[in-house]
């Protein structure tokens, strides 16, 4: 029997491919599609201390090979989420990971130590991608002093595994991948989206209210590929990457293993096909007998054995 299953942070998943926050909601929607326990993990949207609206529209557009999106973070915060949604969560048969964001760093704190009794809940995700409106508006994930600091504060006051989704905006990432590792990160997820704008000649301004958004889809998958690459010939095996941007296809999915990802999130494609993430299962796993690979763990960084 091949084997997909892979340990983690101390958590066994039964695959590698995830769902990536802010694009599966909380699952509570797809499970009328499919069964949820088919995927290795679901990562939910961004949790924060209070509940946020989010930006005004039109707030997503479409771009070549991609999309931007300025949805700003909506969510009805950590303690509506615990009462009104988490158990729903609890009768569905995968793991949870929960991505946290805040505008401070007693924010994410307090929302990481709110998390900490919700049992089906795994682990936490942290988006970095956020200002920080205590040190003027700089974001968390763009400062390496300001991220590190975020990581130790809250690894001291959590029992689960932390991971940190880096910003892709900035020019070394590995710097900021080992700032989070020194700092006790239990893993690295890479990435989440570019900073990009469209036109719209017809109205002649930014097609998004708040001018600038969030590339996502086809589009960044070699920029993650690259990145994911990148922090693996630095850090080895540290701890876990786990790849995200541009996945549609296994194939997509396998760059990012070879790369050097022990586990994958498939995002934008979720809209388009939300079946997307069962074919990447199933593509891993003809690709893996194919080529007479006994387990997905022997491809995990394999490109880094040929250069
Ligand atoms: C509409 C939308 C909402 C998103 N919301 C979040 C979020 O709440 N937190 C987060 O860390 N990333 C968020 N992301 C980023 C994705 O999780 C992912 O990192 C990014 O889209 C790249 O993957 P993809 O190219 O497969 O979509 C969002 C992306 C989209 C398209």
């Amino acid at each position: 029997m091949l084997d997909l299953s892979v340990e983690l942070f101390g958590i066994k998943f039964k695959n590698p491919v995830w769902v990536a926050s802010g694009t599966f909601g909380y699952g509570l929607e797809a499970r009328e599609i499919y069964d949820l326990s088919k995927l290795g993990a679901v990562v939910t949207k961004g949790i924060s201390l209070k509940p946020r609206l989010g930006n005004e529209t039109p707030r997503i557009v479409e771009t070549p090979c991609g999309m931007l999106n300025s949805i700003g973070l909506q969510n009805p915060g950590v303690e509506a989420f615990l009462r009104e949604i988490y158990p729903e969560m609890e009768k569905i048969d995968t793991h949870f990971i929960v991505n946290v964001f805040g505008e401070t760093e007693e924010e994410y704190v307090e929302v990481c130590v709110n998390l900490e009794s919700a049992k089906k809940v795994v682990a936490y995700e942290l988006n970095v991608s956020c200002p920080n409106v205590k040190k003027g508006g700089i974001v968390f994930g763009h400062d390496p002093k300001i991220l590190g600091n975020l990581v130790e504060s809250i690894k001291k006051r959590i029992k689960k595994p932390l991971l940190v989704k880096l910003s892709p905006n900035v020019t070394d990432i590995v710097e900021f991948a080992k700032v989070c590792v020194d700092a006790g990160a239990d893993g690295i997820v890479l990435i989440n989206t570019l900073l990009g704008m469209k036109i719209d000649l017809k109205r002649e301004k930014p097609d998004l209210a708040t001018f600038t958004g969030g590339l996502s889809g086809p589009a960044i998958l070699p920029i993650a590929v690259r990145m994911i690459y990148q922090v693996y010939d630095a850090l080895g095996d540290k701890v876990p990457i786990i790849g995200v941007g541009g996945i549609t296809t296994h194939e997509d999915a396998l760059e990012h293993i070879y790369a050097g990802a022990s586990a994958v999130q498939v995002g934008t494609a979720n809209f388009y096909d939300p079946y997307a993430p069962l074919k990447v299962i199933d593509g891993i796993k003809a690709f893996l007998k194919e080529r007479g690979y006994g387990s997905f763990k022997e491809i995990i960084g394999k490109a880094h054995q040929v250069c």
